[in-house]
């Protein structure tokens, strides 16, 4: 099979709105592979803050990018082989990743690594760009948002059940200023494209978005 016959299922949208979650179910109900796109920006954020990198130094970030020592194992993510999941998925990683995804130079030398996530039987991927740059022949694009408050609720009750700290209005102020950030950028920023499916979870449990996907992934690769 080449690769470019290979089904993709692109998952675009905001942090915090369940994309990740529901990729990861829709890639299991199909028995395609997963590849959490955001985890790779945080990662390149986590190495270069132990490297001792600046979050300012595109080029340094994306010297470091390229040669990044990187796994995924189900959910968890490696960094030269040591687990890294928890460490990335705080706030503060993903504000820094974030913050050095504005850069195109480190954007484009991550572009051929995520796209080597494209193994039969297929890929199912969630992110910023995945259907607008990185997989703009996907079989299937969603744009899977929720609204911002709906979207703190989540991100509180998932930081909760992790033990760690978390403060509702916080949230909300920090995932709006992300949005904002993420939106405004020159390169790949997000917004749906228009040969993109919208979907709205905000009174959705994660299975009926789970399973709308699927029907559009159906309805998609019939035709
Ligand atoms: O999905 P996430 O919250 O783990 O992503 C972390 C940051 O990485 C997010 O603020 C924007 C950036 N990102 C991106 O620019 N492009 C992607 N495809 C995925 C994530």
């Amino acid at each position: 099979m080449s690769s470019a016959t290979i089904p993709v299922i692109a998952i675009d949208g905001p942090s915090a709105s369940g994309k990740g979650t529901v990729a990861a179910l829709v890639a299991r109900a199909l028995g395609f592979h997963y590849l959490d796109s955001g985890a790779i920006y945080r990662v390149t954020a986590h190495a270069g803050q132990r490297a001792g990198v600046s979050l300012d130094d595109e080029s340094a970030l994306a010297t470091l990018a390229r040669g990044l020592d990187l796994r995924f194992d189900g959910v968890e993510v490696f960094l030269n082989g040591e687990a890294v999941g928890d460490a990335i998925r705080t706030e503060e990683a993903g504000r820094a990743a974030s913050k050095i995804a504005a850069m195109p130079v480190l954007r484009a030398a991550l572009l051929e690594r995520q796209r080597a996530f494209r193994r039969a039987p297929g890929l199912v991927t969630d992110g910023r760009d995945m259907g607008s740059v990185v997989f703009p022949d996907a079989t299937l694009k969603i744009f899977l948002t929720a609204s911002c408050e709906e979207r703190a609720k989540r991100r509180y009750k998932q930081l909760i059940e992790k033990g760690f700290d978390a403060n509702l209005a916080a949230l909300f102020e920090d995932l709006s200023e992300r949005d904002a950030r993420d939106a405004a950028r020159a390169v790949a920023p997000l917004k749906q494209s228009a040969d993109a499916v919208l979907l709205d979870t905000t009174g959705l449990s994660i299975d009926e978005a789970v399973q709308q996907v699927l029907r559009d992934y159906r309805a998609a690769s019939a035709v």
